[in-house]
């Protein structure tokens, strides 16, 4: 399988390019020599989002634009294909034109865990959730004392790119779930991120903060309309996002305790991040998990007694 790379001048003319594709396990490569007008054209595309088809000088050859991925047929050779996305980032820099990052948008589907809860679990206890059976799966890790848990966690913004277990990645979403909320109403939905073009539009929504491409990313975002209290909507929307809030502690305190590590990024153009979640919902915090690359000591904390403020008869 042949990826594509990047873009490089071409040998031939000032103004034309080559298109740079990698094989994953070998030194090999793919190049698509463009000339000035092929690459004007493919500009053009790719600056204004449409689809098209771009003829090239062989009277054979083409290049074939989508919304999602743009196809190579070049003469007596394999097809070669990139994400538009992916494509529409390196022609559009390296042509210095300027560019907004696309919005990606993936609908949310809905969440199905690996477990499910038998016939005999529901009927020995009425009470018995899925949340309580994924919590109570016997997988678990050792050191999980909860204030060894926070005593030990660490921001981590260097991720090994081993994929996290999906019971643990179950275990971190059903701890959002035990968060208390204002009324109990859980005025918050969790986005779990697992499309790539997301993640990588998420980067850009949150400064630029490149590690928020990790193995697991969950955005929260506030639901003051859960709220059904008869508050003002001020308040609901501070409700909305303190269960946000709580409910993002606690998925962080559950990765720690399942021997992952985690970044909090509350730097987000909210905007932006409703448009890459199709959402409407403010979102207040971005989680960012997978195994750090480094074990980290904790972080200094400022003196008990600045924190603490008695008040006392
Ligand atoms: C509300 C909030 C917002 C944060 N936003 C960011 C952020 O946008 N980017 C980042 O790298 N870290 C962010 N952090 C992580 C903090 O920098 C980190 O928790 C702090 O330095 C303490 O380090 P520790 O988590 O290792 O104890 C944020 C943390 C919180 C609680």
């Amino acid at each position: 399988m042949s990826n594509f790379t990047n873009i490089e001048p071409s040998y031939l003319s000032k103004e034309g390019c080559r298109l740079i594709w990698k094989e994953v396990n070998e030194d090999e490569q793919h190049v698509v020599l463009l000339n000035k007008e092929e690459f004007e054209q493919l500009i053009e595309f790719l600056k204004n989002n449409n689809s098209g088809t771009v003829k090239l000088e062989d009277n054979f050859s083409e290049i074939l634009i989508n919304s999602d991925v743009t196809q190579f047929r070049l003469k007596d050779r394999d097809q070669l294909e990139v994400d538009t996305s992916e494509l529409r980032t390196q022609v559009l820099d390296y042509a210095k034109v300027p560019h907004e990052p696309l919005y990606v948008q993936v609908p949310s589907k809905e969440f199905y865990p690996s477990i499910s809860v038998h016939k005999d679990e529901t009927t020995k206890s009425k009470e018995k959730t899925l949340l309580d059976v994924i919590l109570s799966t016997k997988e678990t890790v050792s050191e999980s004392d909860l204030f060894r848990v926070m005593s030990t966690r660490r921001s981590t913004r260097k991720f090994i790119k081993t994929k996290v277990e999906d019971w643990k990645i179950e275990k971190i979403l059903a701890a959002a779930d035990t968060a208390p909320s204002a009324g109990n109403f859980q005025g918050l939905e969790v986005f779990y991120i697992k499309d790539k073009n997301a993640k990588e539009a998420l980067i850009e929504a949150a400064n630029n903060q490149p590690y928020v491409n990790a193995p697991l990313v969950l955005v929260f975002c506030m639901n003051p309309k859960r709220v059904k209290i008869k508050f003002p909507p001020q308040m609901l929307e501070k409700f909305s996002l303190q269960d946000a809030t709580i409910a993002a502690v606690h998925s962080q305190l559950a990765s720690s305790a399942l021997g992952l590590s985690s970044i909090w990024i509350g730097m987000i153009d909210e905007e932006k991040v409703k448009k890459i979640l199709g959402t409407d919902l403010r979102p207040s915090s971005i989680l960012c998990i997978g195994y750090a690359a480094a074990k980290k000591p904790p972080k200094p904390r400022r003196n008990l007694k600045d924190l603490i403020h008695v008040l006392e008869n």
